[in-house]
Order: structure tokens, then sequence, then C-alpha cells
């Protein structure tokens, strides 16, 4: 029997310190998570110099505890997959440096990870069956994406957002809100109590022949009509509110992912990022495929945010490609995108 592939994942690029240990790409034998949100919630986001202190602080025991829940030693590991971009560069260099060391002492092939790719192969560890062709919308703090796999590995960028990312609005709105820290959770929760059709708001490019979004312009119009209502001295219904705006949002990935399948023909849809883990979106998209007789995959919710599992999946799946392993000069790249 050939010896099982272990991959370390290390990912450190926004505020979680996390190490995974991953088998062959798939099977998550641990996947530890420290998450820093209780250090950045007073300031309402994310502080870039807080969150480099606290991975450092972070980073050894976390590899520590991966390995010891993952009943496995340094000698047992057969590659060191690390998050080099997008993201903070001073998380970013914290993992880099981490993972580097481990390569080296322990002589483990070391490969860079883009993080938006991760989020894309944790639909892998949740349904390992997936095959491409197929079409995928990543939604987190940061990107909005929505690509086509022609195969695993080869995919085109068919549109991307030109502004704010999804999750970035989620965020913005609840924090002008008051609403509460992340913001996507926050207005996930008090929406189910709203009418989602009481307040009236863009929908930007919905019907434009191209596959980008574009989301400022909701979030501004949520904050002219928090002003207006005060101006006027009435009370804003925060449930109608949160309600209108994540209809909003869902109605414009729904419209964009509906367009690419019927374009590209495929017959699976890939959903990834923090904001696949958002209720509505996941069941209305679902419902629309279903109609269409397409089947919509999405990672567990553990796996929907970041963790260092999914980067040592996209790793193991970059490596068994081309087996091209990254040098010791690698660097972090905090605007790295999806080429
Ligand atoms: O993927 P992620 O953990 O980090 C980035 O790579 O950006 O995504 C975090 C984003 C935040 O903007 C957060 O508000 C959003 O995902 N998010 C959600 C939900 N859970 C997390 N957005 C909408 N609904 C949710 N349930
Ligand atoms: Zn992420």
């Amino acid at each position: 029997m050939s010896k099982s592939f272990l991959t370390l994942g290390i990912e450190s690029s926004c505020d979680e310190t996390s190490v995974a240990v991953v088998k062959d790409g798939k099977e998550v034998l641990s996947n530890v998570i420290a998450s820093q949100v209780d250090w950045h919630r007073k300031f309402g986001g994310v502080v870039p110099e807080i969150a480099s202190r606290k991975h450092v602080e972070l980073i050894n025991p976390v590899i520590d505890e991966a390995l010891k829940e993952a009943r496995v030693s340094y000698d047992d590991l057969s590659l060191v997959a690390v998050t080099f971009g997008p993201g903070l560069v001073g998380g970013l260099l914290v993992g880099i440096s981490a993972a580097k060391a481990i390569s080296y002492a322990h002589s483990i092939p070391l490969i860079g990870v883009n993080h938006i790719e991760g989020h894309i192969y944790a639909n892998f560890i949740s349904s390992p069956d997936i095959k491409p062709p197929l079409v995928c919308l990543t939604v987190s703090g940061g990107h909005t994406d929505l690509l086509y796999f022609e195969s695993l590995g080869q995919y085109q960028i068919l549109g991307r957002t030109l502004d704010d990312a999804a999750g970035e609005a989620f965020d913005k709105v609840a924090r002008v809100m008051d609403i509460g820290y992340p913001g996507g959770p926050a207005i996930d929760k008090l929406a189910k109590e709203g009418d989602p059709k009481a307040i009236d708001l863009p929908r930007s490019f919905i019907n434009e022949d191209n596959y980008d979004f574009s989301f400022s312009g909701l979030k501004t119009a949520v904050l002219n009509y928090i002003n207006n209502q005060k101006q006027k001295g009435q009370e804003i219904d925060k449930a109608d509110l949160a309600a209108s705006f994540q209809q909003a949002v869902v109605d414009v990935l729904k419209a964009k992912v509906i367009k690419a399948v019927q374009n590209k023909g495929v017959k699976q849809v890939l959903l990834s990022g923090g904001v696949a883990s958002n209720s509505q979106l996941r069941r209305e998209l679902k419902e629309a495929l279903e109609e269409l007789n397409i089947k919509l995959y999405y990672p567990e919710p553990k796996l929907c945010t970041d963790n260092a599992a999914m980067i040592a999946s996209a790793g193991y799946f970059r490596w068994q490609e081309n087996k091209e392993v990254n040098p010791y000069s690698l660097n972090a790249y905090p605007a790295l995108r999806l080429r």
C-alpha cells in the first residue's frame, strides 16, 4: 500500500491563525483555527498591526496543536503549503516564515497557495467527487470572483467586483447599522426577522451583459436611507433594512451565476468564501439551480471562512498538477489575484 500524502497547511492572511494536516488533499486530520475576532471587534474591523502581533504569538502553538491533533510528526509530512497572498502583508509574512523554517529544517517541499484558490478547494474537501466543468462563485470579505473551470487547475475569470467585495458590503452595512461584528453573520441572523421587500435598494449591473459586480452603490444607498430616516425623525426598522440589503446582494449574485451556467452549459456550481455560509444565498441559489437541473455545492460552514485545511488541499492539487515547488525566496503578495 502506498504511503498516504500528508500536507501541512498554514493560513495567516487576515485575522485567523490556522494550521491543518490534510491527507491526500481531501481528508482533514486536523484544522486548528485561532480566531482573533475578539481583539478586532472593538475597532469594527481588522487592525493589521494587532493581527501581525497575534499571528506571531499564535503560530507555533497552533502548529503544535495541529500536528498533535492529527497524531503525526514533522517526519510524516510530504508537503508544506502556505498562503502567500492576497492578504495583510504582516500576517502573510508570519505564515510564510514558519512554513519556510519547517520546510528547510525537515527537508519538505514548500508550495505557496493563492488564498482565493484555497477557498475554492474547500469544496473538494466537503464533496470529494466534484469534477469540472463547472462555474464557481467566490464571495468573501476581500473578493467576489465568478470563474469557469474547464478542468481542475484550469480556470477562466468570467467577472469580478469593480469596487467592494460582497463580504465587505455586509461588514460595512452592519457597521453603519451598529448591529455587530463581523457583519455577515449579524445581517444573516437579523434578516430572518425582516421583510426583504420593505426598502427599495439598487441591484447594480443585474441586467448588464457582463459578469461583473459592484456593491459600493448599494452600501451608499443604505447609508443614504439611514440618514434620510434620521433627518425625518423616523425610526429605522433594522430587521427590514438587513433583509432588504441581503435580498439585493443575493439577487445580483444569483442572476450572474445563472447567466454563467446557461452560457457555459455546466451542470455543477461551486460556492466558496465566507459569504458562502449565508443562509439565504445558499437556499435561493440551490432552489434556482435545481429548477435548471444543476447541482450546487458549498463547503461546510467551518471550511467557508478562513482556515488552513483549504490551503493544504489547494497546495496538494497544485503540486499534483506539475510537482512544481517554490524556492525559499517565496515572498508575500498582498494584492495577489487569480490569473
Ligand atoms: O473568507 P473569509 O473568512 O475571509 C476573507 O478571505 O475575506 O470571509 C469573511 C467574510 C466577512 O466579510 C464576513 O462578514 C462574511 O465573510 N460572512 C458572511 C457570513 N459569514 C461570514 N456574509 C454573509 N452571511 C454570512 N452568514
Ligand atoms: Zn478568505
